[in-house]
Parts: structure tokens; sequence; C-alpha cells
């Protein structure tokens, strides 16, 4: 999608639709549409609260005098003080997500004025999140269907009102950003989304290998044999039940400046979960092909930070494998080494996730990165704890624990901290070997994080527990329902943050 800058009044700009934000509190006209036939009507509309402005509410006009577009359509942004970039990311999807049923061939979006009437200029932040937005809005989940159900638009005029005081050098760099990003989380939803017999572990390993390279990030892709030959045990294992072999990638992003610190990004990638003999019942196996969404996410915010040419050291891990049933699965009461030696007793083949990533992780600390963060749709049991739009973050240091949550903040994307004292490890005892797979009853999210603690060391270490916020069931008017891509923009935040950092990367 081609997307420009503009700087003119955005009722002057003809397009097929004006896109125009409103907050939830305002009682006159946007200023977008200062001085059209139609500030009246909305100002009165808006006072009656015909016009309410929550987040993601859109209301559609058309045929409206004095607005050079076909259609004008007022899209909530929310309270002005709880305004975020989790509410501009949402207003720009369900704006977006009611214009592109049809194909567009010009679309225009008045940059809203800032929450804080004070400082009238929206941040280059919310701007960029909200763009990320309408780009994210573009696509659907229906990638099957013979008709397309989403159109991109043939193109997005970004419209700066010229007295709004934004500064149109960040203005321009914040849009080219968003696309990048917007972009990025759309690859992820889309390998989500993915029939999982289009994505098994080699189909998504050249998959992978084919974006990496494209932007020109050096990548490897081990096969079976080459994941034999460094005995990672846990991935081998949970592949033993597959007729497909497993997969390794390793993307790497290097900034060039000498002794700049390596950021390692590690993605859960289990293409189809059945459960293995600890079958899952049906209805639970439904969604299971978005146990790759970690690994997607990783991949995703690898061609971002290339793509946005970060001066960052980041290195991509995807551990990928199906978990499923066959005559070779491995059976309760097994016993599995992983890459740095420690053997793992398996008492529920169910739980796959913590095995695979065991070898990524041992494997990424050993390269010794300055920090390690993990994505995996880990277990049921975070959902249980925290719901489907926040993700667990565990960590073993306070320092990054604090950065990863900034950065979500940033990105207003949902993180919340969760415990990791010792004691928990006591549930993750085995009678004959170093660990078992699984905790108790109870904490299951825990103990689970706990196990992947064990293959990091002392590295510096943050997880996120992504089971509920990769996937979507239901179609809101800011979501899509299937994959959403989740923490793509909070990795690309943190890493931005970073880059920052005058050339001293991570
Ligand atoms: N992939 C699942 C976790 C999951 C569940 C993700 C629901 C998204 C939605 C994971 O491999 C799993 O099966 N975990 C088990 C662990 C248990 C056996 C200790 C779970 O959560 O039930
Ligand atoms: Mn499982
Ligand atoms: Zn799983």
């Amino acid at each position: 999608m081609i997307v420009e800058k503009f700087v003119a009044p955005a009722s002057k700009i003809a397009s097929r639709r004006l896109i125009v934000g409103i907050y939830e509190d305002q009682t006159v006209a946007p200023r977008a549409l200062r001085g059209a036939a139609i500030e009246p009507m909305i100002t009165r509309l808006l006072a009656a609260k015909e016009l309410s402005g929550g987040v993601g509410e859109v209301t559609t006009l058309l045929g409206v005098e004095g607005i050079s577009a076909d259609g004008l359509v007022l899209v909530g942004l929310g309270a002005r003080p709880k305004f975020d970039n989790g509410a501009a990311f949402a207003a720009g999807v369900a704006a977006t997500k009611r214009i592109a049923g049809k194909q567009r061939d010009v679309v225009a979006l008045a940059v809203p004025e800032g929450p804080d009437e004070e400082r009238a200029e929206l941040t280059s932040d919310a701007l960029r999140a909200l763009v990320e937005g309408v780009i994210v809005g573009t696509r659907g989940p229906g990638l099957c269907k013979k008709e397309p159900s989403r159109h991109a638009f043939g193109r997005l005029e970004v419209v700066i009102d010229p007295a709004s005081g934004m500064s149109l050098d960040s203005a321009h760099a914040a849009v080219e950003q968003a696309r990048i990003v917007g972009e990025a989380v759309n690859l992820a939803r889309e390998l989500t989304n993915l029939p999982p017999r289009e994505k098994t572990p080699r189909l998504l390993a050249e998959r992978a290998r084919a974006a990496a390279s494209e932007v020109g990030l050096s990548v490897e892709v081990w096969d079976q044999a080459r994941i034999e030959a460094e005995r990672f045990g846990g991935l081998l294992g949970v592949a033993a039940g597959s007729d497909e072999p497993p997969a390794f990638v390793v993307i790497e992003r290097k900034c060039g400046a000498p002794d700049c610190p390596t950021l390692a990004l590690v993605g859960k990638g289990v293409t189809f979960d059945s459960g293995g003999l600890s079958l899952k019942p049906s209805s639970s196996m439904e969604d299971m092909k978005s146990d790759m969404t970690g690994a997607a996410v990783v991949l995703a915010t690898m061609v971002a930070a290339a793509r946005l040419s970060l001066h960052v050291n980041v290195v991509g891990y995807l551990a990928i494998t199906e978990n499923m049933t066959g005559g070779s699965a491995v059976k309760l009461g097994d016993v599995l080494t992983m890459r740095d030696g420690t053997t793992v007793e398996i008492l529920n083949t169910d739980a796959e996730g913590r095995l695979i990533l065991a070898d990524a992780l041992a494997y990424a600390a050993e390269r010794k990165p300055a920090r390690i963060i993990d994505l995996a749709t880990l277990t049921g049991a975070c959902m249980v704890a925290l719901g489907s739009k926040v993700a667990g973050l565990f960590s073993n240091d306070e320092h990054f624990a604090t950065d990863v949550a900034s950065a979500a903040r940033r990105a207003g994307e949902r993180v919340w901290r969760m415990p990791l004292d010792a004691d928990y490890k006591e549930l993750l005892k085995s009678n004959v070997a170093d660990l078992k797979n699984v905790g108790g009853k109870y904490a299951g999210a825990v103990t689970a994080a706990k196990f992947l603690e064990v293959f990091v060391g002392e590295t510096p270490w943050a997880h996120l527990d992504i089971a509920g916020p990769s996937w979507s069931d239901g179609d809101s008017a800011a979501q899509d329902p299937g994959g959403t891509g989740c923490f793509v923009r909070t990795l690309v935040a943190l890493l931005m943050e970073k880059a920052g950092r005058e050339g001293r990367g991570y």
C-alpha cells in the first residue's frame, strides 16, 4: 500500500473516505472539520452524545457537503485522559475495517488533534500507532476465501493540518515506520492464520528464510540432521510423534559497531499442537495452528528491524515442530536430554512448548547475548490468570522486566508481571530425572516459566506467555478474529529505544 503525506486542510482532500478521529469527551467538532458546512451539525451531535467517541466506535456519513471526500468516517479515540497508543492503534483498525470491505483507490486520514487540550498536536508515537492500526485493518483472516473480504487501499493519504503545529519531519518518519511495523504485524498474523498443512515445520522455516533474506538478514535453517548433531533433545522429542521433521531457524542482524551487545529473541513455533499422546479434546485443538505465534512474531520483528535499519544487534531463534501422536511419539515416563544436558521426565506430552524452548534458550544463552526474550503460547493457565488480552511477563532481571513493560506500554499492548519465586521450582522435581515437564495443579504459568528459567542460566531474560493475546476468538470493532500478531509492536518499541542510544546497540 502506498502511503503519502500531505499538509492541507483535511476537508479539501479528494478521496473515497476521510477518516477523522473524535474524543469521547469532545464538545466541539474536531479541527479537521472546522469551517466545513457540517461543523455545526457535528458539534450538535457531540453535545447530544449521539456521537460518543468511544474507542473504536465508527460512524460513516456519505455525501457530506463541503467535504471533498465521498464519505466521512468518524472514529472514536476514547476519553482524552485515557488516550494512549493502544487506543490510537484500535481506532486505526476500527476505521479501516469499516472501509476496506471494498476496493478504494484513495483514503485520507486526518491526523487527529492531541488528547491534551493545551498541546494541540498528536505525538508522533501516537500517529505511528494510528497508522499501524490502519495498515493492520486492511488485512482480514479470510486467507482461503474465493473472494477477498478485505482490500488494501490503493493509497493512504495522511493529512497534516497546517495549523496543528506538528513537526513535519517527525510526522513523515512516524508514517514511514508505521507502514513497516504494520506490515510486520500482518506478516505475523498471516503466518498464524495459515492452515497447519500449509505451514509444516519445513514450509514455515522456508517462509522464514524467504522473508528474512528478502530484507537482507542472514538466515540459517537447520534440518533434522543438524538438530541431532546439536543435541536438541527437547525439539527432537516433541517432533518424534510427527511425520514431519522439526526445523530450527537462526536469523541475525548485526549493527556493525564493535562490542555492540546482542538481544536474543526466541519464539515457540509449534505449527500444530494436538497435545501428543496427552491428547487435547477436539475443541481445544481448533485454534492450535496458532501455537507458532511466538516464532512468527520473532520473525516479523526481525524483518521490521531490518527494514527500519535499526542500529541493534539482534538474533532471532525459531524452534519449529508439530506436536502429534505418531507411533514414534514420546511416551509418558520417557526421559529426554536437553541441549545443555538437563534430563527431563515427560509426564504430559501437551507441555511441549517448554521442551523445544529449553534447547533454544540454552543455545541462545551459550552465545552470550546481553539479554534474551522469549515469546510463547505456553500455557492455558496464563489465560486462566490474566484472560485473553494480557500477556504474562516473567523475568529474572528487574531492569529488563521494566524495559519490556515500558516498551509494551509505549506500544499500547498489555503485559502483567508474574512471580518466579524460588519455591515454585520444587513443583518440577522428578524422582527419576533432573526435572519433570509439568508442575502440579496450580500456578501452571509460573511452573512453565520456572522450567524455562533453568536454561538461560545467568543471562538477563524475560518470558512473555502470549497464549491469551495471540489469538482472538470474536470479531470486534477494533480486532479481527484469528491471529493478532501481538507484541511485534512492543518488540519494535524495545529495539527502537535501544537503537536510539547512538550506536550503542542493544
Ligand atoms: N499450546 C498450549 C497452550 C495454549 C493453550 C495456548 C490454549 C493457547 C491456548 C500448550 O502447549 C499446552 O498445551 N499447555 C498445557 C500445559 C499443561 C499440560 C501443563 C496447558 O496449558 O494445558
Ligand atoms: Mn501443548
Ligand atoms: Zn503448545
